[in-house]
């Protein structure tokens, strides 16, 4: 059967809806077309020598967990263009294929906007509250400024549910990835009142009390735009139900039992669908000859040593600060390991115009110097710090660690901590924050730590240098088994399906 187009009203922007007298909405989410929206896209373009354009791999956790989902050619994907040669790629109005063959589109959201909607908000707003970083006595506070940066980000906000409603055709099953499109779900619905709509979490999902801190209108929006959705996505059943502990405190949500909301007269569910890692194209990364370089370049470097391991943003809820105040505590209390194992940090630059990461950056770089000027020897150094974006050079280095770090204060998931032992080939031990989601997935194979707690993660860090041989192959066996059991195909056709259960597809004449 054809499902015929719908039409765009469009007398003014602002109340542009999608009619859909037949169409739109009625067919089942797993047989779908997808449209994947997000801030950061699958592509960015550079502009090289002579003003070519050259496009490289988008960057960062999220991009890295949705890469690995779609392999059919019925995905289209809708980004900010972020760089001056994204920006550029938009003028000319095409899409962008990309490696997987999916289309992508950029949104221009207007320069004199990004920042707020970006940087102010996305990232030292929504970010902060939702992985607990705020210095609570100092920051944040709150004035006009704020108020304009949240214009901007509704604004962008709404530039990215124009976008997706033009593309409500075939009508397909919208995903709508993390914080910085929290409002999208509700204006996409607005605009497309039958379009089915995930929205997914990849962050942790503030707490009642601290999401409290928000000014009330960003965090009544926040919770309001994201039950636009039909299926409300996180990574983990507590930050699941952190969000509905805030929905309690809205009259317009009404919380069901078995985490569903009734809003509008609709049911939205919210659940978590925690992300899976692909191992093929890992191993596939892990096995190139350029990764035989990089490793024979670590073994040279490390020597007789123990190699323990982080791979990281460089950023705050990764804890890389109190990741090497431990290590420092470690090798105080253990100095038969001076001289004998060395911590080499991979970490790669990330939202450089935020000044609280900047001056995290530096704090971490002045303390692991510090460190490192206490304990050197001639031939050794116990902490080697890569700051460098080469995802290939971090993926030849999972084979090597002998301790993985992963201590992050809070993180939604944490890719490494699933990545690291499907390519490692050394039975390498996980030691593993409790607050990151992937605890609930590899908490028995790894050493759990209280990421606050340097004297237990410097233990963690002994416990694993010294495990025996046979206990270490079993973990590692464990790991390797439980996250290859996950896949990224389930992970998107359990969010389908539950679009499926909330919606179920009407019958098509
Ligand atoms: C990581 C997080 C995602 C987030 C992304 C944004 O990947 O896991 O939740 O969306 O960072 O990073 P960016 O560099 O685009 O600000």
């Amino acid at each position: 059967m054809v499902v015929r187009a719908p039409t765009v009203a469009q007398e003014r922007p602002d109340t542009l809806r999608v009619m859909s007298p037949n169409g739109t909405g009625v067919g089942s989410a797993i047989e779908s077309s997808i449209v994947v929206a997000s801030n950061r896209g699958p592509v960015s373009f550079d502009r090289g020598e002579r003003g070519r354009l050259t496009p490289r791999r988008g960057t960062g956790g999220l991009v890295t967990a949705l890469s690995g989902v779609f392999y059919r050619d019925d995905t289209s994907w809708v980004s900010a263009a972020m760089t001056e040669g994204d920006r550029a790629v938009a003028l000319k109005g095409r899409a962008v294929t990309t490696d997987s063959n999916q289309r992508m589109r950029y949104v221009v959201i207007p320069p004199e906007r990004y920042d707020g909607y970006y940087n102010e908000v996305s990232n030292r707003i929504l970010w902060m509250a939702h992985h607990n970083l705020w210095d609570i006595p100092r920051s944040p506070m709150f004035d006009d400024a704020t108020m304009e940066s949240w214009d901007d980000f509704v604004e962008a906000n709404r530039i990215f549910a124009r976008a997706l409603a033009r593309q409500a055709g075939n009508d397909p099953v919208y995903l709508i990835q993390d914080y910085h499109l929290s409002l999208v779900p509700g204006m996409l619905r607005t605009l497309v009142p039958d379009a089915k709509i995930v929205h997914f979490s990849h962050t942790p999902f503030a707490g009642a009390t601290y999401l409290a801190v928000l000014p009330d209108t960003m965090r009544t929006a926040i919770l309001r735009g994201l039950a636009g959705a039909d299926v409300l996505g996180f990574q983990s059943k507590q930050w699941a139900e952190n969000y509905l502990l805030s929905a309690r405190g809205l009259p317009e949500l009404r919380v069901l039992r078995g985490g569903r909301l009734d809003v509008d007269g609709r049911t939205a569910a919210v659940r978590s669908f925690p992300v899976a890692v692909s191992a093929e194209p890992l191993r596939e990364t892990a096995n190139r000859p350029e990764a035989d370089e990089v490793r024979s370049e670590l073994r040279e470097w490390a020597g007789d040593s123990k190699i323990m391991l982080r791979v990281d943003r460089l950023e705050p809820s990764k804890n890389i600060l109190r990741g090497f105040l431990a290590f420092e505590l470690f090798l105080r209390r253990n100095p038969s390991w001076v001289g004998t194992v060395r911590f080499l940090c991979l970490l790669s630059p990330s939202r450089e115009d935020v000044p609280e990461y900047q001056n995290y950056g530096e704090e971490c770089l002045a303390v692991a110097e510090r460190i490192n000027d206490e304990f050197r020897t001639k031939s050794w150094q116990p902490i080697e710090i890569r700051v460098q974006e080469d995802y290939a050079f971090a993926v030849a280095a999972y084979d090597l660690y002998d301790v993985l770090l992963v201590n992050p204060t809070y993180d939604g998931m944490n890719l490494v901590a699933m990545e690291g032992p499907l390519v490692n080939r050394r039975d390498g031990v996980l030691v593993l924050s409790r607050n990151a989601g992937a605890f609930t997935r590899l908490g028995r194979q790894s050493l759990g730590v209280n990421p606050f707690d340097l004297a237990e993660t410097a233990e963690a860090m002994r416990e694993g240098l010294e495990m025996p041989e046979e206990e270490r192959a079993r973990r590692a066996r464990g790991m390797s088994r439980t996250v290859s059991a996950h896949t990224p195909a389930n992970w998107l056709a359990d969010q389908l399906e539950a679009v499926d259960q909330v919606r179920p597809p009407r019958r098509r004449r």
